[in-house]
């Protein structure tokens, strides 16, 4: 994606402790981040909050980091907002999420068509409630012609439930003969996943310390390079967001190769 150097250094004026813009290489950023956003709930717990006053703050954040995404100039930003297995928190967090990722989207619209973002899911949203679905898909369709910075939200996702769903979805396409189980391969698999047609990520950051996946992206994150901060997500800002790709670009991915020199 086009970077437009004079709005990226405004939007990092001022120095700032450890790093600047000059820490990173802007010919080798990478083209696709993906975030788990962690930590809302120890966040809001620290200052005496609820939880659900940490998912409203994580808001904010999630906002910086899609401008920060722009301005960066990736080709994608996604994001994990909520699992197939967080509807084992209590339903008053669940509801409250699914209210305001509702909210959220229809806040965040504008800011979408000014930075000419376009919007996808990744995860069943089908079954998500009424008005969140309803809002999800006027996003979907009010930014389809949007042709900067592609901004996927991981919604009631889940890594296995997707390959299980391409597995089915394989599975009757054999059957009905337009597939021949020859061709089953990792083109055919790719394809029928959420983020089919999508780059796979370059780079993971998890908020908020822990070191596991969560059921996100298992086959997309093959050859990811890994950026965990203890930063909590309501706290991570565009210059921790440097601070992991200048970690990035100095990384050396072989893909299962050699160095070249
Ligand atoms: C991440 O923050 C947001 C979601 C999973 C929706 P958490 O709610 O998991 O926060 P912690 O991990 O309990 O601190
Ligand atoms: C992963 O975080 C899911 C999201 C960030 C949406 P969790 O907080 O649900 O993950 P665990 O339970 O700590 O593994
Ligand atoms: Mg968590």
């Amino acid at each position: 994606m086009l970077l437009d150097i004079d709005k990226l250094r405004a939007y990092y004026e001022g120095a700032h402790d450890d790093i600047s813009l000059d820490d990173v290489d802007l010919e080798r950023i990478p083209a696709h981040v993906s975030i788990i956003m962690d930590g809302n709930g120890r966040w809001a717990t620290a200052r005496g909050l609820d939880r659900s006053q940490g998912h409203v703050a994580g808001v904010d954040s999630l906002r910086e980091a899609v401008t920060t995404s722009v301005r960066l100039g990736l080709d994608v930003l996604s994001v994990y907002a909520f699992s197939t297995e967080n509807w084992r928190r209590p339903k008053r967090e669940v509801d409250l999420l699914m209210h305001l990722f509702a909210t959220t989207l229809v806040n965040e619209l504008p800011l979408f068509h000014q930075e000419n973002v376009r919007l996808r899911f990744l995860g069943d949203i089908d079954s998500l409630p009424e008005r969140t679905r309803r809002v999800f898909q006027r996003g979907l369709d009010e930014t389809a012609d949007h042709t900067g910075m592609t901004f996927a939200l991981a919604v009631n996702y889940g890594s296995r439930a997707e390959i299980a769903r391409a597995a089915r979805e394989i599975a009757r396409d054999v059957a009905r003969g337009a597939l021949s189980a020859d061709d089953v391969d990792e083109t055919a698999l790719a394809g029928r996943l959420y983020t089919a047609d999508l780059p796979d990520p370059d780079l993971l950051i998890r908020t908020s310390g822990e070191m596991r996946l969560s059921n996100y992206l298992l086959w997309q994150l093959a050859y990811t390079e890994f950026y965990v901060t203890p930063v909590l997500w309501p706290d991570f800002s565009r210059w921790d967001f440097l601070r992991a790709v200048a970690s990035f670009q100095g990384r050396s991915r072989r893909f299962g190769g050699v160095v070249s020199s």
